[in-house]
């Protein structure tokens, strides 16, 4: 299935800029063009042509009041509706047909998210770590990559890939196999917890000394279809860390990738920088091998081999399908 064929997707939330970007701003959803723009209260996300003659609004001007269109300085409020026509004859009101279809911003994370459907939730997901543990939160990246989003979430909650993908960083091909695990079914989503044996993460927490090697759990999650949360835990032994990521499609073949961090522990135990060098190195290895894959994602369980460790993306698989408004219940072909 391509991104665009399942529509329940716009009903979610989906990240489209950082908050620092210059507006106003083209941005592409879903194959299709809005503009992102700044009024007085706040940011809004609106179709991109104006509905007069057909400008783009990108090229537009913020007056504070609302959005001008540079054609013929048509004035668009926050609701969308036209709140200004300078070639209106007096006493002839606004028509009523003047407005641009506007959408709702929220700022969230240091990031702005926008829904172009019917919200299926009042917001974006939130973020334990974050939200409740108030760990230091980082935004690593808001980039676009030639993959379609289902690929990138697919590949967060991946369990056999790192010992080929990420020979550069913690992988080993000597150590393909996934210990067994369960899946917790969340009332968005769910949720594993894999232990792992690693080499080569240190600098994720704190030490720079690639040579070390650690025992973990992973607690991935999927918060949102397009929302993963992954949680390194290490016990006592080092501190831990959570990543929350989200790809925005911005049409079939390419996304917006959103990377955020929290660290467990202050800027001296666990410097960012550090943390940051390597976290790139481990997602340009994920990248090379994202943006070769298909497109066209099978949501059907039946469409694809699966082993016992892709318990979790057959889930995924599943929780689609159901979207997509089918019963997700076919048996899959599990080795
Ligand atoms: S095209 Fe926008 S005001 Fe005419
Ligand atoms: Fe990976």
């Amino acid at each position: 299935m391509k991104i665009t064929e399942l529509a329940a997707l716009r009903d979610q939330w989906v990240p489209i800029e950082l908050e620092t970007a210059p507006t106003p701003k083209m941005v592409r959803l879903f194959g299709e063009t809005f503009v992102l723009w700044k009024a007085s209260s706040g940011f809004h996300l609106s179709e991109a042509y104006c509905p007069h003659r057909g400008a783009r609004l990108d090229c537009g001007t913020e007056t504070g009041e609302g959005l001008m269109c540079p054609y013929h300085g048509w004035r668009f409020g926050e609701d969308g509706r036209a709140t200004h026509i300078p070639q209106l004859d007096p006493g002839v009101p606004i028509p009523p047909r003047a407005v641009l279809k506007t959408y709702p911003v929220v700022l969230k994370y240091g990031v702005l998210w926008s829904c172009v459907g019917s919200p299926a939730t009042g917001g974006p997901p939130g973020w334990h770590e974050a939200d409740e543990l108030g760990w230091r939160v980082q935004v690593d990246f808001f980039e676009s990559w030639r993959s379609s989003a289902f690929r990138i979430i697919d590949n967060n909650l991946d369990q056999s890939h790192p010992a080929f993908v990420h020979q550069g960083t913690f992988g080993n091909p000597s150590r393909p196999l996934v210990p067994r695990y369960e899946i917790e079914r969340t009332p968005t989503g769910f949720r594993t917890r894999i232990p792992q044996y690693v080499g080569g993460a240190g600098p994720q927490m704190g030490v720079d000394d690639e040579s070390l090697t650690f025992d973990r759990i992973q607690e991935a999650e999927l918060l949102a279809p397009l929302v993963t949360r992954i949680r390194l835990m290490y016990g006592n032994t080092a501190p831990d860390y959570s990543f929350y990521g989200s790809a925005t499609p911005i049409d079939d073949e390419h996304s917006n990738y959103l990377r955020i961090s929290a660290l467990e522990r202050d800027e001296r135990e666990q410097p960012y920088s550090l943390f940051r060098a390597y976290s790139r190195r481990v997602v340009d290895e994920d990248r090379l091998v994202l943006e070769t894959t298909n497109p066209d994602f099978p949501i059907e369980p039946t469409a694809e081999v699966h082993l016992r460790c892709d318990r979790n993306t057959l889930e995924y698989r599943r929780l689609l399908s159901r979207l997509a408004g089918r019963t997700g219940s076919a048996r899959a072909v599990t080795a």
